[in-house]
């Protein structure tokens, strides 16, 4: 491969698999992988803004792509992923939903309108899962927006029989918590941040395996411990900072990342403007 075409690749924001992101896949594959019932169990993924819950929520999806089965002449779509609107407000989400499965209605219409056309769009898709990605926005709702919006999706999944998939910081637990019936339907995962342990120097290991430098690389503890230190253990940055390491060693030509580049190391990021472009579900 040419030198440019590995630097695009490390730039890029392709999937790298990690041991506590396969965890959570895992997890979400055997709910995809349970027989139908009324009342599907879910889960909630929590954890700091960058540890990568985004990036599992997608992956998930990829994994499960729309199906056209042409004998029968039915598009069976497995995992639909929604942003949670900026705020808990039922009208926008389910215009979203008609948005993000190409079926947008233009016009006035009341909520429950929307509801009747979106959840008959839903139920054709066949869904098994509705994954909703940033559920913490719904704390910017009062506590009544809040229950209604939590009692909606309640209702969507049971509805649609499918499993319900919610993604949010670790603000969103005691909201999510707060909804009985709601909780006792979704296991909760907590992703935390990395911590000083083999966990994390397994993290290391594997992501400098996905930069393909040409030779080996191994670190020090110490270094291990700086790269902690300097990135918090938030994945986010721990990437970034590996990736910018091994860009390094890319075009220096030295093509491993030595202790002495991560101790010379200056971090480039300011809250929320990571280096590598980040792509979010898109809004609306
Ligand atoms: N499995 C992964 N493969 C490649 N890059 C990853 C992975 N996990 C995290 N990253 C990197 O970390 C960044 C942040 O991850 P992500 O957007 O998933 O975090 P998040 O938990 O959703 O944060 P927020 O709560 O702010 O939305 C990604 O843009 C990517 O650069
Ligand atoms: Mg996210």
């Amino acid at each position: 491969m040419e030198t440019n075409e590995r630097l695009d690749l490390v730039r890029s924001d392709r999937w790298i698999a990690f041991d506590r992101a396969n965890i959570v896949l895992n997890r979400l594959t055997s709910l995809m992988e349970m027989p139908r019932q009324s009342r599907m169990p879910g889960l909630m993924v929590y954890g700091s803004s960058g540890i990568g819950k985004t990036m599992i929520a997608k992956r998930m999806e990829s994994l499960y792509p729309t199906q056209y089965e042409a004998d029968i002449g039915v598009t069976q779509t497995p995992i639909l992923l929604l942003q949670a609107p900026p705020a808990p407000d039922e009208r926008r989400f389910y215009q979203h939903i008609l948005a993000s499965i190409g079926a947008p209605m233009w016009g006035r219409h009341t909520v429950s309108e929307l509801e009747v056309r979106a959840l008959s769009h839903l139920r054709d898709m066949d869904l098994k899962m509705i994954m909703i990605d940033e559920v913490h926005n719904l704390l910017a709702g009062s506590y009544r927006e809040q229950r209604r919006f939590l009692n909606m999706l309640r209702f969507l999944a049971n509805d649609l029989s499918a499993s319900l998939v919610v993604f949010g910081v670790n603000e969103a637990v005691d909201a999510i918590r707060g909804d009985e019936q709601l909780a006792r339907r979704l296991d909760e995962h907590f992703l935390p941040l990395w911590e000083d342990d083999i966990e994390f120097s397994r993290l290391i290991q594997t992501l400098i395996a996905a930069m393909q430098l040409e030779r080996g690389s191994s670190l020090s503890v110490h270094s291990l411990r700086t790269i902690l230190g300097m990135t918090g253990g938030v994945t986010s940055r721990v990437f970034t900072m590996v990736k910018a390491l091994a860009i390094d060693a890319i075009e220096t030509g030295e093509e491993r990342i030595t202790d002495e580049a991560v101790q010379a190391w200056q971090p480039i990021w300011a809250k929320h403007s990571w280096s590598i472009r980040r792509q979010p579900v898109p809004a609306f």
